[in-house]
């Protein structure tokens, strides 16, 4: 993560347009197709169906960083309940209730695109679901509202943490958002709380993925024995909100909204 960010040439965010449709796209299918007693390994099925049978490919199968034990080695990540980030796919059947939190990264045409949609499966169990999920969400528009040519990168964090904590969530620093590009993870790194006016200065042609997450009441997150899916430390509730977006020349232009023909 030493490089300097990426500026992306107007072809490349044209590229990148039709990445981030094709992971919106996934995702809301996906949302669809989750039902009570769907497998977590049908997910990661139907995501590596749908990314190859798009001429993608997937950034996370053959993902190795420090932060998780080995290849990822599966193409989407599933967390459920109380795991937030990294969620590893593995043989459970969704239950009633259930928390489902699916992150995907693919790259399409040189230009990857990232993000992530938290939602409850059959019948919510409290409004706190809800409510947590709603605030992740409010707080990733926040930040995009906060994306524009002259923009630092604290402003965003600044308007993200500003809701988060607003709603009376803790804020983990470890993990946060990150410049995009010809590879997922880049810099800038953009934690979910910040200072306004510090940090790299936002310019057209840079693609950021932002990506606000809470556990209910707890900042300390815990590894599974899996060696990749994060928990919160006290086995509370999360949500997680992610899109890609485009610094253009007069705001920003969010990349994963789904296309009208899933949406
Ligand atoms: N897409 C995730 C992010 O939002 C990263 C997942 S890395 C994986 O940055 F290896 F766990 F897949
Ligand atoms: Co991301």
């Amino acid at each position: 993560m030493e490089r300097s960010p990426q500026i992306l040439t107007p072809p490349e965010v044209a590229r990148a347009r039709v990445t981030g449709a094709l992971v919106a796209d996934i995702l809301q299918s996906l949302r669809q197709r989750a039902a009570v007693g769907t497998n977590l390994l049908d997910i990661d099925r139907w995501a590596q169906e749908m990314i190859l049978g798009a001429g993608a490919q997937s950034c996370y199968v053959d993902y190795a960083p420090s932060f998780g034990r080995g290849p990822f080695g599966h193409y989407i990540c599933t967390a459920v309940n109380d795991a937030v980030l990294h969620g590893l796919p593995h043989d459970y059947a969704l239950t009633d209730g259930d928390l489902l939190t699916l992150d995907l990264a693919v790259l399409k045409g040189g230009i990857a695109a990232d993000s992530a949609i938290s939602f409850i499966v059959g019948r919510p169990k409290s409004p706190e679901d809800a409510a947590m999920i709603a605030t992740t969400e409010h707080a990733l528009q926040a930040g995009i509202a906060a994306a524009r040519p002259g923009a630092r990168i604290g402003d965003l964090s600044h308007a993200i943490g500003s809701v988060l904590s607003g709603a009376g969530y803790p804020i983990n620093t470890d993990f946060g958002g990150h410049g995009i590009g010809s590879t997922m993870h880049q810099d800038p790194h953009i934690t979910n709380t910040g200072r306004p006016g510090r940090g790299y200065v936002l310019r057209p042609g840079l693609l950021l993925a932002l990506e606000p997450w809470i556990m209910a009441d707890t900042a300390k997150l815990v590894t599974d024995p899996d060696g990749w899916t994060l928990r919160s430390a006290t086995g509370a509730r999360t949500a997680h909100s992610e899109h890609t977006i485009a610094i253009t020349d007069s705001g920003a232009e969010i990349l994963t909204l789904p296309t009208a023909a899933v949406a």
